[in-house]
């Protein structure tokens, strides 16, 4: 039981090109470390539209598709990956809701966003999802080199 209270996990982090836009990757990082998380690898990318369609591809179906891949498509996203005890069940409570104005203030979305087609940032919304989106399964992480950065950085 102690054991799997302290899993340690991994999550993705993507800074959103708003967020980059707007100048909250300092704030959201130090809203990490404050909280106690260890940084892993960083990469500021420009993704194209091909590996954004990859990286989306769950919902390709969905109405609003085209404009997600516009949207991460328009300007750099800051990719992370994050270690911790519980961080990704943490990190989406650090984050808030997928939607800005249902986010409880304190949040990063809560305080900075308002549109989720602006919602500034992404976290893995599983352990299981942390290790495969920062992993070498995952395309954007090869892509940016954060799977390379991430096992360099491994202790
Ligand atoms: S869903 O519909 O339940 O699969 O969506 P959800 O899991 O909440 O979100 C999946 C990702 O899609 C983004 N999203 C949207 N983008 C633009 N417009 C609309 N309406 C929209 N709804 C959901 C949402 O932010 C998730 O992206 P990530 O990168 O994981 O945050």
């Amino acid at each position: 039981l102690v054991a799997s209270l302290e899993q340690v996990d991994e999550s993705y982090i993507m800074v959103k090109p708003d967020g980059v836009q707007r100048g909250f990757v300092g704030e959201i990082i130090s809203r990490f470390e404050r909280k106690g998380f260890k940084l892993k690898g960083l990469k500021l990318f420009q993704c194209s539209k091909e590996l954004a369609e990859e990286h989306y591809k769950e919902l390709k179906a969905k109405p609003f598709f085209p404009k997600l891949v516009d949207y991460i498509t328009s300007g750099p996203v800051v990719c992370m990956a994050w270690e911790g005890v519980g961080v990704v069940a943490s990190a989406r409570k650090l984050i808030g809701s997928t939607d800005p104005l249902q986010a409880e203030p304190g949040t990063i979305r809560g305080d900075l966003a308002v549109q989720t087609g602006r919602n500034i940032i992404h976290g893995s919304d599983s352990p299981e999802n942390g290790k495969r989106e920062i992993g070498c399964g995952s395309t954007m992480a090869l892509a940016c080199q954060l799977y390379v950065i991430h096992v360099l950085n491994r202790d």
